[in-house]
Order: C-alpha cells, then sequence, then structure tokens
C-alpha cells in the first residue's frame, strides 16, 4: 500500500497503462492527482450545492425512473448500509442540476474511464436511465465538523466500479482539522489520508480496501447548516434500484 500524488500531466499519461494503474490499485495503493480540479470550479461546485440545501426540503427517493435530484441527512439512522454523519447530495444525468453541476468539473472523463475498466459495452451511461439498470450519478457529501464522518467499511465492486473516485472539496486544516478518510493497511492498521490532499485534489483507490472517515473535528458543536467542514465530490455508476441484489450494496465493518 503506497500512495502516489501525480500531476494532472502525470495522470494523463498514467492512463496510458491502464494495466499497470490497476496493478498498483490492487495493491490497495492510493493515487492522488493534484489540483484535478480548480479551486474556482470546487467552490462553484460547493456553492450549487448549498444554494440547492436552501431551496429544496431534504427528501429521499429510490433510483426509479425518473428520480429526481435531491439532498437528505444521514444521522445514524437505523438500517443504513453504512452509518454515517453526513449530509448528501445526489444529481443525475436526466436531470437539470446533474447538467449545472458538470460544468464545473472533468466528471465525463472520469465517467469514461470506468466504463473503460469495467470491459463492458453499456453504450453512453451517461445517457441511461434507472429502467436500464445501470446509472451515471454525482454525488457530493457534506461531513459536518462536530463529528462528521463514514463507519468503516468496504464498497461493492462491481465492473464499472473497479476504482474509486473521490475529488477532495475542502481544504484540510482550513475547513477542518480533525479526521477524514483512512484506509487499513491489513499489518500496520490505519492510513489516514487527508493529510495528502488539498482542495481539488482526486483520490484513487480500490473500493475493496476497508476505508471510513474518521470523525470530523468531534470536539465542536455539530452544525448541519454550516458551509465548513469536509466535502467530497464523487461521480460513481451504480446499479438502479431497478436491479435488486444484496451483494452489490456496500458492507460495514464496525458502527460509528
Ligand atoms: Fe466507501
Amino acid at each position: 500500500m503506497q500512495i502516489h500524488v501525480l500531476t494532472v500531466l502525470e495522470w494523463d499519461a498514467r492512463q496510458r497503462d491502464l494495466a499497470g494503474f490497476m496493478a498498483q490499485i490492487s495493491n490497495n495503493d492510493v493515487v492522488i492527482v493534484r489540483n484535478y480540479l480548480g479551486d474556482a470550479d470546487v467552490d462553484a461546485f460547493k456553492n450549487f450545492c448549498l444554494a440547492f440545501r436552501a431551496s429544496e426540503a431534504t427528501s429521499w427517493h429510490p433510483c426509479l425512473e425518473g428520480c429526481p435530484d435531491y439532498h437528505r441527512i444521514h444521522n445514524n439512522y437505523p438500517g443504513a448500509y453504512v452509518p454515517a454523519i453526513q449530509h448528501s447530495f445526489f444529481f443525475h444525468p436526466w436531470n437539470r442540476s446533474f447538467v449545472a453541476v458538470s460544468k464545473f468539473g472533468a466528471f465525463d472523463r472520469l465517467f469514461d474511464l470506468k466504463m473503460n475498466l469495467s470491459g463492458e459495452n453499456l453504450g453512453d451511461v451517461l445517457a441511461n436511465t434507472p429502467s436500464q439498470g445501470v446509472i451515471a450519478r454525482i454525488v457530493s457529501h457534506r461531513y459536518p465538523r462536530g463529528g462528521g464522518g463514514q463507519a468503516e467499511h468496504i464498497d461493492p465492486v462491481s465492473p464499472f466500479a473497479k476504482i474509486q473516485t473521490l475529488i477532495q472539496a475542502s481544504s484540510p486544516g482550513i475547513d477542518y482539522n480533525e479526521g477524514g478518510l483512512y484506509l487499513i493497511h491489513p499489518t500496520t492498521g490505519r492510513v489516514a489520508i487527508d493529510g495528502y490532499t488539498r482542495k481539488g485534489d482526486l483520490i484513487l483507490m480500490s473500493p475493496g480496501v476497508r476505508h471510513g472517515v474518521a470523525p470530523i473535528d468531534p470536539d465542536q458543536t455539530l452544525d448541519w447548516t454550516g458551509t465548513d467542514g469536509r466535502w467530497i465530490i464523487m461521480p460513481i455508476i451504480i446499479h438502479s434500484d431497478h436491479v435488486s441484489d444484496a451483494g452489490i450494496r456496500p458492507r460495514a465493518m464496525d458502527r460509528l
């Protein structure tokens, strides 16, 4: 398990040797691409989420045909696959907000990479709707100061989720001081990742390595209305809820 920090140019070159890159991911290495997104784009993305949060009530919707964009608060609710304290935003290609947030990042390149790695030909996954079984989604989480986090878990490895692509959307040491993403090394234990990252960095890792988000500034008061804390942006490809299979859900290793 090593941590490789690349420039965007180095990352472009790395993608010409996907077998070598995937060998690193299989070894549970972490690849960090410095400044994958510029600060202005990250801030614009977050401001979009904050405006969405202010204008729409929290809600939840199964990923079925016509699923709207929505945001919800997870506060260790009973029955969660992975207990978490986070405010989550979900954007889908068939909705207007997805088009708006897509402007702020090179997400299409990450969707293309995931589809390339899948070895499956699903056509243009961005054109899919839930009844087709596999869809693209842009997710953002805000882990608030005052204990935001996520229990340790592994994510399902599916053909189109062979890598995790997380964009660090906050500044460690400014937006929060304590906590954040960690991985479990099989022999040496917990490896904290956020200290290697800056706002706009892309983090690439295996979904199969145990990981979690350690509580963010747990000594502070939990504030769901703030703008600071730890934010991430994740372009993902998932099975819609037209597909039911417990094997494709994340698996929690312990509780928060
Ligand atoms: Fe995860």
